[in-house]
């Protein structure tokens, strides 16, 4: 079988340096997780750090699942990914930590407060406790007052939140104070059930807009090719044991690539999920990854749009 002829500019890579997390949030898969919580070996991250540059490719995340914030050589991890982002449910930024990850070369840091109506977050955020956030994260924005990391506080479009807006969450933590901070909005996907509920919306297709736009490293260093494959339901390879490259040119890759492009999710477990309330439509499809490859601001337009089956 060929190997598969990648795009490498198309493929964004995340990095799990820990599946282990203090929290058990409702909309995560976490809780459910069907791999142990671990953290990632330290020689397994400098692996990393020469496969993917070394491939030429960026690191966008370094999380998939888990707190990243809980890993205990965070910074030196950015200092091997300066290009990577941070996201974290914000209740380990501490001052100590704060000052750890301002002296590394962080450029982007989300905390992900989803609600600011106390009785809701926690109904996002199991075991988070709100006021601990809250005044986590108004000390953090002005102990990185002034610096060049850019800081995004994620708020959750859900049907528990609907009544919240984004002026409320500026107004809640005096944004006009702090350059560098701004709101974002994120929307949930069923992951494990593909079902709607309060918190997730259900997948119609290919929600990445094609088979391989992700490469995944579990803590484990399993690999996976879709962002939304948390269980780990279709590994393509073990960077413990291979290269990059050698996953990407196997024969189980190109395999798996195969039966994408055939509609044949027998083997795909997780495709078959998304696929499982329609989207096998090539048109709806290639309409999906034209929304997934829009810039940031013109996807949070859609988003809303699409969001306003809550209201
Ligand atoms: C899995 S968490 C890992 C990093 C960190 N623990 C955090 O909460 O930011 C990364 C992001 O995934 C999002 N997330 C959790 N469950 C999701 C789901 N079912 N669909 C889409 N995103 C989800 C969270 O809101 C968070 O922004
Ligand atoms: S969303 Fe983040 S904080 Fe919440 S359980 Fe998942 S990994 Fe943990």
């Amino acid at each position: 079988m060929k190997p598969v002829k990648i795009n490498r500019r198309r493929i964004k890579v995340g990095l799990e340096l820990t599946s282990k997390c203090n929290l058990r949030c409702g909309m995560c898969p976490l809780p459910v997780l069907r791999r142990p919580y671990e953290d990632m070996e330290w020689w397994l991250v400098e692996k990393a750090e020469r496969e993917i540059h070394g491939m030429g490719l960026e690191l966008k995340w370094l999380h998939e699942m888990g707190e990243p914030l809980l890993y205990s050589r965070i910074d030196d991890a950015i200092r091997l990914f300066p290009e990577a982002s941070v996201s974290t449910n914000g209740l380990v930024l501490t001052e100590e930590i704060g000052k750890r990850l301002l002296a590394t070369p962080l450029k982007r840091l989300r905390i992900c407060i989803d609600s600011i109506n106390p009785e809701v977050y926690p109904q996002l955020r199991t075991g988070g406790d709100f006021n601990k956030l809250a005044e986590l994260t108004k000390a953090f924005l002005e102990q990185a007052k002034g610096h060049p990391l850019k800081i995004e506080l994620q708020k959750m479009r859900s049907r528990l939140t609907t009544d919240e807006t984004v002026a409320d969450f500026k107004r809640f933590f005096e944004l006009k104070k702090y350059e560098n901070a701004r709101i974002i909005e994120k929307t949930c996907e069923a992951l494990d059930v593909n079902e709607e509920t309060d918190l997730h919306g259900k997948f119609y297709g290919c929600m990445q807009g094609g088979f391989f736009t992700w490469l995944v490293v579990f803590a484990d260093g399993r690999v996976t090719h879709c962002c939304y494959d948390a269980h780990g339901d279709q590994i393509f390879g073990d960077l413990k044991t291979q290269s990059l490259e050698e996953m990407i040119s196997s024969e189980r890759f190109a395999k798996m690539h195969e039966a994408f492009a055939k509609n044949d999710l027998s083997e795909l477990p997780r495709c078959a999920e998304c696929f499982k309330h329609g989207g096998k439509d090539p048109a709806f499809n290639s309409i999906l990854s034209t929304v997934q490859n829009l810039p940031d601001g013109a996807k949070d337009l859609v988003r809303k749009v699409i969001d306003l089956r809550y209201k």
